[in-house]
């Protein structure tokens, strides 16, 4: 058992530009962590300090328990993939892999013995003697993966691994990559761009934005518990409805008002600002009401995009806001026409105006307790 990667208070400067300050994370041994946030927001230069190739500029990083914060990156016990494998071209799969073990003057026979291994495990024995430049995509993305595998690390840094391949590909690579893991039970951390691999391949996601974690949490929070607006609309496609409301509370809840909505809710936490903004998913919204809890909403069709599995409706509501619907294939009114659309209670989320959540309807049954991030 060892203590996975900690991220401790740690700062990123370039120039006089802040990255992050004092940021914290702690990847916990045997954990997938995935780590997704906007282009540019530092993903890949936290990956890059971690690793050891970019210094802090203040703060702490452990691996396995170890401060290796000044450490070289071969000294780390890190196994590195990254979305650019940069395989040595010259060399064959054999030669890639077993690079760093030589450079390490790991004893020939043990070397040996982890390319038999690794080679097994990967699906790459009978591609040894081939260049980088003979393997299909996958082949070379696994030949990336064995080249860290091989050094035994304590942990994994993985910055889009798979982006640079086909959809198809990624799919397939994404499965191998989640077996890997289970197989492996090695501490993981992964930064990607694709929702359905955050989803997917993380025991927990963190949402980096603005230099600070945003929120971290299991794939589940995060989309059904999102703690900010940005977490809201960051996850999830096409993205959470917004609409802003005002929320008044009587002697029997809350009532919400905003352009012709007038929608009624049972008792809220007391500090529920004035203005609020309400969330639904586009999942959330019904073309059939499924009992009396449902709030209504009467919107006109603009347009429709059938997808074959499904069906996304773009809707405008009487004060003229743009609503999504996703509903199933061939279902719902046609374009231009009116009708009224269903939302569930136990799907709506309120924001206050500093994008903070203050309340998730999926509590409803747990007693709509205020949330912790709400105090
Ligand atoms: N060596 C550097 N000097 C100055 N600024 C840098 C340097 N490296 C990165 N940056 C800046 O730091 C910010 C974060 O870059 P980083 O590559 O970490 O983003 P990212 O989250 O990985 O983005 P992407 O999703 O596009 O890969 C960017 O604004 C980038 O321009
Ligand atoms: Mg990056």
């Amino acid at each position: 058992m060892t203590d996975g990667i900690r991220i401790e208070r740690v700062t990123k400067r370039y120039g006089g530009q802040v990255l992050f300050a004092d940021v914290d994370l702690h990847v916990r041994d045997g954990e997938f962590l995935v780590i997704v946030g906007p282009s540019g927001c530092g993903k890949s230069t936290l990956m890059r300090i971690v690793a050891g190739i970019e210094p802090v500029s203040a703060g702490r990083v452990t691996v396995g328990g170890k401060d290796v914060t000044h450490a070289h990156p071969g000294d780390r016990g890190i196994g590195m993939v990254f979305q650019d494998y940069a395989l040595y071209p010259h060399l064959s799969v054999e030669g890639n892999l077993a690079f760093g073990l030589r450079a390490h003057h790991v004893p020939k026979d043990v070397i040996r013995q982890r390319i038999e291994d690794t080679s097994r495990v990967l699906g790459l024995a009978d591609q040894l003697r081939k260049k980088p430049g003979q393997l299909s995509g996958g082949q070379r993305q696994r030949v990336a993966l064995g080249r860290a595998m091989i050094r035994e690390p304590a942990a994994y840094l993985m910055d889009e691994p798979l982006s640079n391949l086909d959809a198809a590909l990624r799919v397939q690579m994404r499965a191998e990559l989640i077996e890997f893991h289970r197989r492996t039970k090695g501490t993981v951390l992964y930064v990607t761009h694709d929702q359905v691999e955050a989803m997917t391949m993380g025991d927990r996601v963190a949402v980096l934005n603005e230099g600070e974690f945003a929120q971290i949490g299991t794939p589940t929070e995060i989309y059904e518990q999102p703690a900010t607006v940005f977490v809201a609309t960051f996850l999830g496609s096409p993205q959470m409805n917004l609409i802003e409301a005002t929320a008044r509370a009587d002697a029997d809840g809350v009532e919400l008002t905003g352009g012709d909505l007038r929608w009624r809710l049972p008792r809220l936490p007391d500090d529920l600002p004035e203005s609020v903004r309400v969330g639904f998913r586009p999942e959330s919204v019904r073309v059939q009401a499924d009992d009396g809890s449902d709030l209504p909403i009467e919107a006109t069709v603009s347009y429709r995009e059938n997808l074959g599995n499904e069906s996304i409706l773009h809707l405008r509501d009487d004060a003229g806001r743009a609503i999504v619907a996703r509903v199933p294939p061939r279902t719902g009114p046609r374009d231009g026409e009116r009708a009224t659309f269903h939302v569930p209670l136990a799907d709506l989320h309120l924001f206050g105006p500093d994008g903070r959540a203050r309340w998730h309807g999926a509590r409803l049954g747990t007693g709509g307790e205020p949330l912790p991030w709400s105090a």
